[in-house]
């Protein structure tokens, strides 16, 4: 059942279908950010997007990609009462306030994901009617996906904080970079951040350097993932507390002989939060985009009730496909049982992690 490999599967998908553990019935989180910057969106697109230019070229056609979308139901959310549709709709208001409606495009929408992602579940929920075409793109992001100077807007949500792999010095024992006893670099020594940080900036400059050849000159980006405020040590942002204490209930289990510590070892989570700082760095490194916007926002601001249950189920939808790839299926119930016991210990400390901004929102244009 072990699969003790040095390096992360390549891919590691929600929980599919739409059962009690499922991605689709246990996104509340992603839901939330959803909302909370909905309204940002669509003042940049108000400011920054530049229609007129768009309906000057003989392109009739305006391409829009979401990036690592899952199986929904928030990209539907997203499309309709959110992100994609609404991105459509202010952009379509666009060209008509600017007298354009004659030039109005006909929109495409690609959703993305990798190829062993439920794209079933996520097709058969499309709404008939729709103002769009779709089209699905299987292929990590950590490539290119799309021909040249092809789209005009990029969505990411939760998506970008998964690494592509992990250096191999975590998982040797020789190096400062050991990740011995832990699943994660939250509350690690500096050495096994910084292996995490450095397979960060990696994967985020390929993703830059590649939808730069993608995205048109004038083409926004709309990214959001997990972030932490500059200057807050990486073990207060509550991801990070909740990955710890997954790691805690997996040196329980090994202590009772359910696992092999050797497992534990060997497994870390290639999950990254990122600062706007050192965002603001690799898009600077980068150089082919704007910054137009690069904040870190509070998206449970305005959703009340999150239970500790919903939490666990939540983590359980997603991260339950690669902790069975190298533990074995065997294990999950009893790993969430002790999860959810554990959570619910220190709920309030968790609860009072999220009062500093624990989402990154930026807004990348292309120059
Ligand atoms: C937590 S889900 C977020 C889904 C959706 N965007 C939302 O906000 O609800 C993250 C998704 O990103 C996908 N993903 C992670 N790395 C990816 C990559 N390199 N290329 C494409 N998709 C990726 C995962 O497969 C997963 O479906």
């Amino acid at each position: 059942m072990s699969n003790n490999t040095d390096t992360v599967p390549e891919s590691y998908p929600m929980n599919s279908g739409d059962g009690t553990n499922s991605y689709t019935e246990n996104s509340y989180f992603q839901k939330a950010a959803t909302n909370v910057v909905k309204a940002k969106i669509d003042d940049v697109i108000a400011e920054k997007l530049d229609v007129k230019k768009n309906s000057s070229t003989s392109e009739s056609t305006f391409r829009l990609a979401d990036l690592g979308c899952s199986v929904g139901p928030n990209t539907f959310l997203t499309m309709h009462s959110h992100t994609m549709q609404n991105i459509i709709d202010v952009v379509q208001h666009k060209y008509q306030s600017q007298g354009l409606a004659s030039h109005m495009p006909e929109f495409q929408v690609f959703f993305n994901d990798h190829a062993s992602n439920d794209f079933n579940t996520l097709f058969a929920s499309l709404p008939q009617r729709r103002s769009y075409f779709a089209t699905r793109v299987p292929g990590s992001f950590h490539d290119r996906l799309f021909p040249e100077s092809s789209l005009h807007f990029v969505h990411s949500s939760y998506a970008l904080q998964w690494l592509s792999k992990l250096l191999e010095e975590l998982l040797n024992k020789n190096s400062a970079a050991w990740n011995k006893g832990r699943v994660h670099y939250a509350s690690a020594p500096d050495e096994v951040a910084q292996a995490y940080t450095d397979q960060f900036a990696k994967d985020i400059t390929t993703f830059l350097d590649c939808r730069a050849k993608e995205l048109v000159v004038g083409g926004l980006m709309v990214l959001i993932m997990p972030g932490i405020p500059n200057g807050i040590h990486r073990s207060s942002a509550p991801t990070g507390m909740i990955f710890d204490f997954l790691g805690l209930c997996l040196i329980d289990m090994a202590k009772e002989g359910l696992i092999s510590e050797a497992q534990v070892n060997t497994f870390n989570l290639p999950v990254y939060v990122a600062s706007p700082k050192e965002m603001t760095q690799l898009v600077e490194t980068n150089g082919c985009f704007n910054i137009e916007r690069m904040e870190t926002t509070q998206p449970r601001a305005r959703v009340d009730g999150i239970s500790g249950q919903a939490l666990t189920k939540h983590l359980r939808a997603g991260m339950e496909g690669i902790i069975s790839k190298h533990f074995g299926t065997k294990i999950i119930d009893e790993l969430f049982d002790r999860f959810s016991k554990k959570q619910q210990e220190s709920f309030n400390l968790l609860e009072s992690k999220y009062n500093v901004g624990t989402q990154l929102f930026m807004v990348l244009k292309r120059i």
